[in-house]
């Protein structure tokens, strides 16, 4: 068991680090009916949302970028900006929402954010983001922690994060999630950010060793459990990202892996059953299928019939008025024998 030895642990019974198992922040992938989905396949994991700017927050459409449903507890609120004084009215505003974290973006490689001068610039400003930090925990009660890289372009890794964890631990960062590569913040696209860079994972193993009361999670390029499992001997937490996403089903089998608890259903049958009634709901409220079943395309990813699954739900899903029908007949594609190619 890991204890959760930053902050008082108040008479609770949970001593398991509440960064033990989480699903990455994802722009486009993880908004409220991905993590909705998500949430009935693993009781356990933290969720995160999109990254969304405070600047959004502030002046922006914020029932649209703010709202989740309750049942999708506990869930992050990833924040990207460089202000300490927005960022401290966005994390209030998030708090007030209700949401179980604030997280700061310190690892995004895109054009736009580095015009912003944030996301993974901010590897290089850890004085600014010990501001942000502390500005942030001045306004909330929840946990504000930090999702970084181990670098950027020419930067010395273990010089560059051991300094930045130690400056922005100081201000009071609850929790850092290290995605173990440098950003190379010239000429590669995010996408490429998140492969070509060479993982570390022995450097994030070493900061966990050099702050051993600190909680730290390690991100990127974790395929399954097993890897999952094997890191969680040398650190507080793993996130997943695109596996996560990408083959949902290995989600059921977290609360059991990784948590010692019972799994919340056996299969992504009783899954998308479960599920069934908040599509309905949100039908009802004007939301389109596809903003919903574009999620479960990797659901039944291996299995017999996933690819009719898959084409029945791109083509029709998007359809205006397209309903649970069209889920219940992608779902009988399922468990068939695929047609031959
Ligand atoms: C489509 C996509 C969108 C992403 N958006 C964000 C984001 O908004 N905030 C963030 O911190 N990281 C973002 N990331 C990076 C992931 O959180 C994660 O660090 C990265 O994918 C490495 O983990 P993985 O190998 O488990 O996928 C994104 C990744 C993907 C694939």
């Amino acid at each position: 068991m890991i204890l959760e030895p930053n902050r008082p642990q108040e008479g609770r019974s949970e001593t398991v680090s509440p960064w033990r198992f989480s699903i990455a922040p994802m722009m486009d992938w993880t908004d409220r009916h991905c993590r909705a989905l998500h949430r009935l396949m693993t009781r356990r994991a933290r969720l995160y949302t999109e990254m969304v700017t405070a600047g959004a927050i502030l002046f922006g459409p914020r029932e649209r970028l703010l709202r989740f449903d309750a049942a999708e507890a506990p869930v992050a609120l990833q924040l990207g900006d460089a202000d300490p004084a927005r960022l401290a009215r966005a994390a209030r505003i998030g708090a007030d929402w209700g949401y179980d974290e604030i997280n700061l973006n310190c690892g995004c490689p895109s054009d736009r954010v580095q015009n912003g001068r944030f996301g993974a610039c901010l590897m290089r400003e850890p004085g600014l983001v010990a501001e942000a930090v502390a500005a942030m925990r001045a306004e909330v009660n929840i946990p504000v922690t930090v999702k970084c890289r181990v670098g950027v372009d020419d930067q010395e890794p273990r010089e560059a994060l051991f300094a930045f964890v130690e400056t922005v631990a100081a201000a009071g960062a609850a929790a850092f999630v290290v995605h173990a590569r440098k950003a190379w913040l010239d000429g590669l696209s995010p996408k490429d950010n998140r492969t070509i860079p060479p993982l570390d994972y022995p450097l994030v193993h070493e900061l966990k060793r050099a702050w051993p009361r600190l909680p730290i999670a390690i991100n990127g390029g974790l395929v399954d459990l097993a890897s999952a499992r094997e890191q969680l001997e040398l650190v507080d937490g793993v996130m997943l990202g695109r596996a996560a996403y990408q083959n949902p089903e290995l989600l059921l089998r977290v609360d059991s892996e990784i948590f010692g608890e019972a799994a919340p259903y056996l299969d992504p049958f009783a899954v998308v059953e479960a599920y069934e009634p908040y599509i309905a709901r949100e039908l009802a409220a004007g939301t389109r299928l596809h903003d919903m079943t574009r999620h479960m395309l990797g659901l039944f990813a291996g299995r017999p019939g996933a690819r009719l699954y898959r084409q029945v739900l791109a083509t029709r899903a998007p359809r205006a008025g397209a309903g649970l029908d069209v889920l219940r007949e992608a779902l009988a594609q399922v468990g068939r024998v695929e047609a031959a190619a």
